[in-house]
């Protein structure tokens, strides 16, 4: 790597194994249900790894795209999550299952949740590649988990940082 404030946490080769150990783990779940089920990605850090996991699915979604900002150009938490582009297709009696890059405090998938809810879906489940546990401050379950992580700021894979790093098929520590 030639950015020395990176640091290789993920490799891709062990990204891509887990995103098809995931993409079983939902198709098993959801292979012969009888509601219709949903995927709505989170923009914009899952982008590259819902593409992947889309997919591996051993079934066909509907698809749909959401956006939500909770980070600025820093890395600190802010707490206010902005739902800047809304669903487009109805989930009215559908299964929803989200697809996030990170669950870090739990108060953007928290807000998610409640906005879908609204919408009277069937199921709302959550996948997230990466979930902090430590930092936990909202008790938001998710339902398939790719990697539990420490504390410390990570990119690469869609995740961003000022929006960089985005493009970098390793996911790596940003050091301050
Ligand atoms: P939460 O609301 O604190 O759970 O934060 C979730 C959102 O913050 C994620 O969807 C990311 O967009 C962003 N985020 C949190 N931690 C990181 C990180 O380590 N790298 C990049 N983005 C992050
Ligand atoms: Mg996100």
């Amino acid at each position: 790597m030639e950015d020395p404030q990176l640091e290789v946490l993920l490799p891709k080769k062990r990204i891509q194994e887990r995103v098809g150990e995931l993409a079983k783990e939902i198709s098993d779940y959801y292979l012969f249900s009888r509601e219709p089920v949903v995927a709505v990605c989170v923009l914009k850090g899952a982008f590259v790894f819902f593409a992947d996991l889309f997919r591996k699915l051993q079934f066909q979604p509907e698809i749909d795209f959401v956006r939500l900002a909770s980070y600025g150009e820093k890395t600190y938490r802010d707490d206010q999550v902005y739902y800047a582009k809304d669903l487009e297709v109805s989930i009215q009696s559908k299964q929803v299952l989200i697809i996030e890059d990170i669950v870090d405090t739990g108060n953007t998938i928290d807000f998610l949740i409640r906005q879908l809810w609204d919408h009277d879906p069937k199921s709302v489940k959550v996948c997230s590649l990466l979930h902090k546990k430590e930092r936990k401050e909202i008790g938001v379950s998710v339902d398939f988990c790719g990697f539990y992580l420490e504390e410390g700021f990570v990119v690469g894979y869609g995740l961003d940082c000022a929006e960089k790093y985005r493009h970098l098929e390793d996911i790596c520590i940003l050091s301050q």
